[in-house]
């Protein structure tokens, strides 16, 4: 089949590789009929996780139809139409039972924390779903059955940055009249913005440098946008124009943010684990006593994390990888009822032989691109 490979730092390729078959009597093969490009690819191919070999199979949000399913597989069966939630999840440890399905005990054999789809030995070795094929573990927890009558586009974002948007304003408590600040119009900022207004929330600002992005945030959502290559110190700035800053403000960015010089040089010498540019603008655009939630993936060691400036400030601290799978049913009724949608940030439909040039345009915010679907 075909799938895309990272192939080394800043390399990806569309390569044939070997079809993926049951492994365990509760997995099931889908044939993919969409998969989608994430800012986690990014960070895959920026070379900032780690043990990520040449020839790993990226991809975590994808869906398709069940081509062959293990004999203990019974919520789904062959020829269901099923979205795949990137978590890899167990169902039955501590953790999948209280919904932390993203925290999994038995889903990563190669660390503590649970495995995902398509994200490097770090996280469970699993192949990805940017491919013809994927072969799912646990399919009696994480693939859902969805209805024939919406289309690949409406459905797709179930599988991550629908639930992990949701997820973002859910535990930052956003309520209405709250203040509520995005960073990063990416796919998944753009689709917190849409939640936080779903939620009533007074009044939001975004903020990014892509232009093009910002006005799409601007001018479909009708948000406050900031550039922050236009604003000196655009935390502080922040903070003035919302009189102590914001209730709650969601890092939509994580470690591929702007990163300054000295950052760049950390990086590389492991004392960072890359851009904390945007985590910076939080600690300072964030009210006393408010809620920063970091959606945007964080790795490794921080040097010069700003503790106490949370400490100070009473801030809570939220973060870490959605569990995906507590929220998809939830956020499949409110798509069902016609009252969330989340196509308007598709900005391009590709075959997955054009996956290099996906992936270009995505990373180098290219030709407007927000993001990106691919057919294979
Ligand atoms: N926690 C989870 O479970 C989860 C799930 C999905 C995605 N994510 C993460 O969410 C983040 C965003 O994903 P995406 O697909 O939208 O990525 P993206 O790369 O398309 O978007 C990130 C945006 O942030 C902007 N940006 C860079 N530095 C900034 C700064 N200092 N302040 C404000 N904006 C800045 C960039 O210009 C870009 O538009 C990534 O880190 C991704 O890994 C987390
Ligand atoms: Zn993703
Ligand atoms: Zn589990």
């Amino acid at each position: 089949m075909r799938a895309i490979v990272y192939d080394g730092m800043q390399d990806v390729k569309v390569k044939n590789v070997e079809d993926p078959s049951i492994e365990k009597s509760d997995d099931i093969i889908i044939k993919v009929t969409s998969t989608a490009i994430c800012g986690s690819d990014l960070h895959l191919v920026h070379g900032l996780v780690p043990n990520m070999p040449k020839g790993f199979i990226l991809g975590h949000e994808t869906m398709g139809i069940v081509e062959e399913a293990g004999k203990d597989v019974h919520k789904i069966k062959k020829g269901d139409r099923v979205i795949v939630p990137f978590p890899v999840a167990c169902g039955h440890c501590w953790y999948c039972e209280h919904e932390l399905y993203s925290q999994c005990d038995n889903s990563n054999e190669n660390g503590e924390v649970g495995g995902y789809l398509g994200y490097s030995n770090t996280y469970g070795g699993y192949a990805g779903g940017q491919a013809d094929y994927l072969r799912v573990p646990f399919a009696n927890i994480g693939p859902t059955k969805v209805p024939d009558e919406f289309t690949d586009e409406q459905l797709l974002f179930l599988t991550d940055i629908l639930p992990t948007s949701y997820w973002g304003v859910d535990i930052g408590g956003v309520k209405p009249e709250d203040t509520v600040v995005v960073l990063g119009c990416g796919p998944v900022g753009l689709l917190t913005i849409k939640w936080a207004a779903f939620k009533g929330a007074k009044r939001i600002i975004a903020v990014d440098r892509v232009r093009y992005r910002l006005n799409h945030a601007h001018n479909i959502y009708g948000v406050e946008v900031l550039n922050f290559e236009e604003i000196d110190n655009i935390g502080e700035y922040i903070k003035e124009i919302t009189n102590g800053g914001a209730d709650v403000v969601i890092d939509c960015v994580g470690l591929d943010g702007k990163m300054s010089t000295i950052e760049k040089i950390e990086t590389a010498l492991k004392l960072q684990g890359a851009s904390k540019s945007a985590i910076e603008i939080s600690s300072q655009a964030v009210r006393k006593g408010g809620t920063v939630v970091l959606v945007g993936v964080y790795g490794l060691r921080y040097n010069n994390f700003p503790l106490g400036d949370f400490f100070s400030r009473n801030i809570t601290l939220k973060m870490g990888q959605c569990p995906a799978q507590a929220y998809v049913e939830p956020i499949l009724k409110l798509i069902k009822d016609k009252k969330f949608d989340a196509t308007d940030i598709i900005t391009h439909k590709l075959s997955l032989d054009d996956g290099k040039h996906a992936y270009e345009i995505f990373d180098k915010k290219e030709d407007n691109c927000i993001k990106v679907i691919l057919k294979p």
